[in-house]
């Protein structure tokens, strides 16, 4: 049986295998609450046969949200609308399936345009709001300079962390992940590059440890051992000055320490000026690193797009899992071509069974056996 499709347990859970959707922000929420946009996106991907799908960085509090159109989990609103979407997508997941959620607070990255809006800060008369961060250091020349979170700010946004994760655990999801890269708060605190405190949350790097790991004690507290609780953290900031591998290392022990399950290390996003080597794969050697290093189950992620690469990363040791985020866009069925590429089983939606390869000559027209790949 190939990696990719053996099952994986984490800490309380088992997935079914060893793909994730990655989480994606989808910016079609209104005031925090899930659309039909949503309900749709989350449809294509019950029915993927992805082992764990994760659902958008989701704000903990409404000034935490990235944009206008970000999905939140700060209101019984935004509790109800997601109760709707989860629902419809758990009756026609395959058994086994894990859904997780995302939370997150976006710091002084907040108050902007949707990407594909430009995403620029929303300016006067956009309804833009205040921005929060470490310390009063914008993203980048032209954003918004954040207030810096004082005792009481901490302590507000450290309770809607686990106040979110209190409805996240009411809405049935199987894994909670915090979100602690890409250069939203928890990143900014961990960070020296936007981290200039000289409190006990700042300086030294166990210092700016301080505040993301009391977050996640306050989730771990509210967040009942039955379900998986993991982060995204950064295996680098691609800038001179900033959080390198060694960094990730550190939180992530910690982090095992504090009663997570899992890690998935992505990079960048902390400073406008990072240069990113973008390849195949460029952030799984952070995700070797962090699995040799601490033991704890580990997603990579990053330009992982055909099965053959994900499962060389599975086979070489190099993580645990992988998630997959603009693959699963080009091809909701990536999990369907995957198991026919390399010789694994995995079972069609009966409604959609007469696609498989085994009894629909299509399939050679439109995916012709590539020379290297296993038969079905
Ligand atoms: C449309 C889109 C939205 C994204 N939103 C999020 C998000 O909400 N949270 C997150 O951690 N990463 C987000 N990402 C990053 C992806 O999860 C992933 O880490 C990145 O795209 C690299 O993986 P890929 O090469 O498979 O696309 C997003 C990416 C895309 C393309």
């Amino acid at each position: 049986m190939p990696h990719l499709f053996s099952p994986l347990k984490l800490g309380p859970i088992e997935l079914t295998n060893r793909i994730a959707v990655s989480p994606m922000c989808q910016y079609s929420a209104s005031d925090g609450s899930a659309s039909d946009w949503h309900l749709q996106h989350l449809m294509q991907f019950a029915i993927s046969r992805a082992g764990m799908i994760a659902l958008e960085a989701t704000a903990v509090e409404r000034q935490g949200r990235i944009s206008h159109g970000c999905l939140g989990l700060y209101s019984d609103n935004n509790e109800r609308a997601l109760a709707r979407v989860l629902a419809a997508a758990r009756a026609i997941a395959a058994p086994g399936t894990a859904f997780a959620i995302q939370l997150a607070h976006a710091g002084r990255k907040a108050s902007c345009l949707a990407p594909f809006q430009g995403g620029r800060p929303l300016r006067h008369g956009e309804d833009p709001w205040p921005v929060v961060a470490p310390s009063a250091i914008p993203f980048a020349e032209g954003w918004p300079t954040p207030e810096a979170l004082d005792g009481d700010g901490l302590k507000r946004v450290l309770g809607a962390f686990s106040q979110a994760a209190e409805r996240a655990v009411r809405l049935g999801f199987d894994a909670i992940e915090l979100h602690a890269a890409h250069g939203y708060l928890l990143h900014e605190f961990l960070s020296p590059l936007s981290n200039r405190r000289t409190d006990a949350v700042g300086g030294n790097a166990w210092n700016r440890m301080r505040w993301p790991l009391e977050v996640v004690q306050a989730v771990r507290a509210a967040v009942p051992r039955t379900i998986a609780l993991g982060a995204r953290i950064t295996g680098s900031d691609w800038a001179e000055g900033g959080l390198g591998v060694e960094d990730a290392v550190a939180f992530a022990s910690a982090l095992k320490e504090a009663g997570l399950d899992y890690v998935c290390v992505s990079s960048g996003g902390n400073v406008s000026h990072a240069k990113i080597p973008l390849g195949p794969g460029y952030q799984v050697p952070f995700a070797a690193k962090v699995k040799a290093a601490t033991g704890l189950a580990t997603r990579a992620v990053g330009l992982i797009a055909t099965p053959e690469q994900a499962e060389a990363i599975l086979a070489a040791g190099q993580a645990d899992f992988v998630a997959l985020a603009r693959a699963f866009l080009d091809d909701p069925r990536w999990v369907w071509h995957a198991a026919e590429r390399l010789g694994a089983e995995v079972s069609y939606p009966p409604q959609y069974a007469r696609v498989s390869r085994a009894i629909w000559p299509g399939a050679e027209l439109v995916r012709p056996k590539q020379q290297g790949a296993v038969p079905a």
